[in-house]
């Protein structure tokens, strides 16, 4: 297949509409990842994201919106009880646009397909200018995943995309490298208590402080707790794209501690992957005091450590943002392991721990 690769514009943006009503598929940037959208109404370009991102039938889809307007078409709301509209009103007006995906009873119109038989949808509003514009000018919601073949790593980047899935899609439409680097967080607002079903963009800190308290319901594919009927179909899992194994590098990783990866000994075909400049120091500084023993000099020149550092600062939006962009390019690197710290289990650190464990299942 021939793929046309283009910056944003008001010219590709209204090339990519089209091809979307079409029917065909159009990878985008968001605010989180770079999305692989189709007509959330076209049961045939659903079918067709599955089949190139090799995508189990039993995992669905977010749908995109562009307006509130468009949230009664996708979604059924007369299932939803007073309270739980106050609610999905008040995150909506705080959230959205924004990182935050809406687990809601879905529109009959919407076909199985796209939500993997389930009776509910997930509904997302992001906050990017070109996602916006693109769902707008196609006169549709747009069903998009992540722009990336099952199991891998989630592209924050246009090249990302064309590299795993650049001959099997219409088009990939270029906005430079996307803001927050992880996905959405996914909310269930649908039942008695509200449940996160996987940590995103928008930290449950914040969602609780308008809401009150927020149950976890992260899976790792043995949970089974809580679900309803339909949710069995998908293998009994409450989010079933949340795989104890998914967002995985090519390569080994294992996540550690500050305090277990400042002890960890050099190894020259590893990669370290510190969260902050301090421990970064520190490692080195320890490993220097280890050089009398020959570590660094016997195993090879220096500038052959791969460290990477996810921010400088220790900032949390900082490292999200790069978290991705760096295991791809680890990806590419002549190395046979990757080492990683985590991050603090605060804000979108909850998001990064998660992506980083899954990736080393
Ligand atoms: O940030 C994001 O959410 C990105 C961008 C492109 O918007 N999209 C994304 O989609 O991450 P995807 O398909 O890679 O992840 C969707 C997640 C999966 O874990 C899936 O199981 C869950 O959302 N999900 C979708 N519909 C659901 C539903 N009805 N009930 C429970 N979980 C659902
Ligand atoms: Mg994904």
């Amino acid at each position: 297949m021939i793929m046309t690769f283009l910056p944003v514009s008001h010219e590709s943006l209204q090339q990519a509409a089209q091809i979307l009503r079409n029917g065909g598929l159009v990878a985008f940037p968001t605010e989180t990842v770079y999305g692989l959208g189709a007509d959330a109404f076209n049961a045939e370009a659903l079918a067709k994201i599955f089949e190139v991102k090799n995508r189990p039938r039993f995992d669905p889809l977010i749908i995109h919106i562009a307006s509130l307007d468009t949230l009664e078409k996708v979604t059924d709301m007369s299932q939803l009880s007073e309270e739980t509209k106050r609610k999905l009103f008040s995150l909506a007006e705080k959230f959205w646009p924004g990182p935050l995906s809406l687990v809601l009873p879905k529109n009959e119109k919407i076909p199985g397909i796209a939500t993997a038989g389930l009776s509910t949808a997930a509904i997302r509003f992001p906050s990017h200018e070109a996602a916006q514009t693109l769902i707008s000018l196609s006169g549709t919601a747009v069903a998009a995943p992540s722009a990336n073949p099952f199991g891998s790593l989630s592209p924050t980047r246009a090249e990302h995309v064309r590299d795993k899935l650049g001959d099997k899609i219409d088009m990939i439409l270029d906005g430079g490298p996307t803001q927050i680097g992880v996905e959405s967080t996914v909310l269930d607002i649908t039942g008695k208590s509200i449940k996160i079903l996987r940590h995103g963009g928008t930290p449950k800190e914040e969602i609780e402080k308008l809401i009150g308290r927020v149950e976890e319901n992260v899976s790792n594919a043995e949970a089974s707790g809580g679900l309803s009927s339909a949710n069995e179909a998908s293998g009994g899992l409450a989010s079933p794209g949340q795989l104890k194994s998914h967002y995985s590098p090519q390569k080994p990783l294992l996540v550690f501690s500050r305090e277990e990866m400042i002890r960890l000994p050099y190894e020259a075909d590893a990669a370290y992957l510190f969260f902050d400049g301090s421990a970064r120091d520190a490692w080195l500084e320890a490993r220097e005091q280890q050089e009398g023993q020959g570590r660094l000099d016997t195993h090879g020149r220096p500038e052959a450590l791969v460290l990477r550092t996810f921010s400088e600062k220790g900032a949390v939006l900082e490292a999200s943002a790069c978290l991705f962009e760096i295991l791809h390019e680890l990806e590419k690197c002549r190395i046979s392991r990757i080492f990683a710290q985590f991050a603090p289990f605060e804000g979108l650190g909850a998001a990064i721990n998660d992506r980083l464990s899954r990736a080393s299942k």
